[in-house]
């Protein structure tokens, strides 16, 4: 597959893999290609492991963390839980935006919160919106944990960013997905993996083995749900795709 970029002519042209095309270097669809292409590009790059958020490492697109950031400000929801902390940079993200908007408590589960994350979590300003918990997502320990800390009238979102296997994802969706609360989403991330497959750092099975597939499946299997992402609530650009590493990840239970 070849993408030429044809700053002459003003095109875009696409050959092989049966896609021969020519779009104008302006439209949408050239676009559409070149940020997948800068996406994909980035991946190998790590360019999402070059950010912090109030002085933790966020593992994120900026653009990502925009579009979470709506979706919270359009929920307010009063529990975000999220599977996979890293250096805590996306639990100080949402604890921080719960602060300005006067509510909200961040749950965050890891199978191995180090000993400098945690200290560092632990003296975050932040800290008091923030619960942590170290165990696998899918434990069932931790599971039932998360739910005694939830009450019935809480307002709930789901982040998932841990162990991305489908076969993990799956069970993290059919854990916790009965917590998300009806107009509220789970987000479940990373679905970047499938569009990298075959790249430098990835894995040989990517391709099928992504959380794209168990995203499907579990809205196959779970009709109170639909694949939607939250509407952008500003938007003058006629809906420029997105630069996401979470296609097909939000999944908003209907209202
Ligand atoms: C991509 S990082 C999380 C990044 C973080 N959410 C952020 O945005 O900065 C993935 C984390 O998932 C954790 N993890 C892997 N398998 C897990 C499991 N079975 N249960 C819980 N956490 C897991 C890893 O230890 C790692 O810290």
């Amino acid at each position: 597959m070849k993408v030429i970029i044809d700053l002459d002519e003003k095109k875009v042209l696409l050959a092989g893999d049966g896609k021969d095309q020519a779009f104008d270097l302006y439209s949408k669809e050239a676009f559409a290609e070149v940020a997948d292409l800068w996406v994909r590009l980035g991946w190998v790059r790590k360019y999402s492991y070059g950010f912090s958020w109030l002085g933790r490492p966020i593992i994120q697109l900026p653009d990502d963390m925009i579009r979470i950031q709506e979706a919270i400000c359009e929920v307010r929801p009063d529990i975000i839980v999220e599977t996979g902390i890293a250096h805590g940079g996306s639990l100080v993200f949402y604890a921080s935006l719960f602060e300005m908007l006067g509510k909200g408590h961040v749950i965050g589960l890891d199978i191995d919160i180090r000993p400098h994350n945690r200290e560092a979590i632990e003296k975050h300003p932040m800290f008091k919106r923030i619960t942590m918990l170290e165990g696998s997502s899918i434990a069932p320990e931790i599971v039932a944990k998360v739910k005694s800390l939830i009450k019935p009238t809480d307002k709930v979102m789901l982040i998932l960013d841990s162990n991305h296997s489908k076969e993990h994802v799956t069970a993290e969706l059919e854990a916790y997905s009965d917590i998300v609360t009806p107009g509220s989403y789970i987000l479940s991330q990373d679905g970047v993996m499938k569009l990298v497959a075959g790249m430098p750092r990835t894995k040989p099975d990517w391709d099928w083995n992504n959380p794209i597939g168990a995203n499907e499946e579990f809205l196959a299997r779970h009709p109170e749900f639909e694949l939607k992402h939250p509407p952008r609530p500003f938007d003058e650009t006629s809906q420029t795709p997105e630069c996401s590493h979470h296609p097909v990840g939000w999944m908003r239970r209907k209202p």
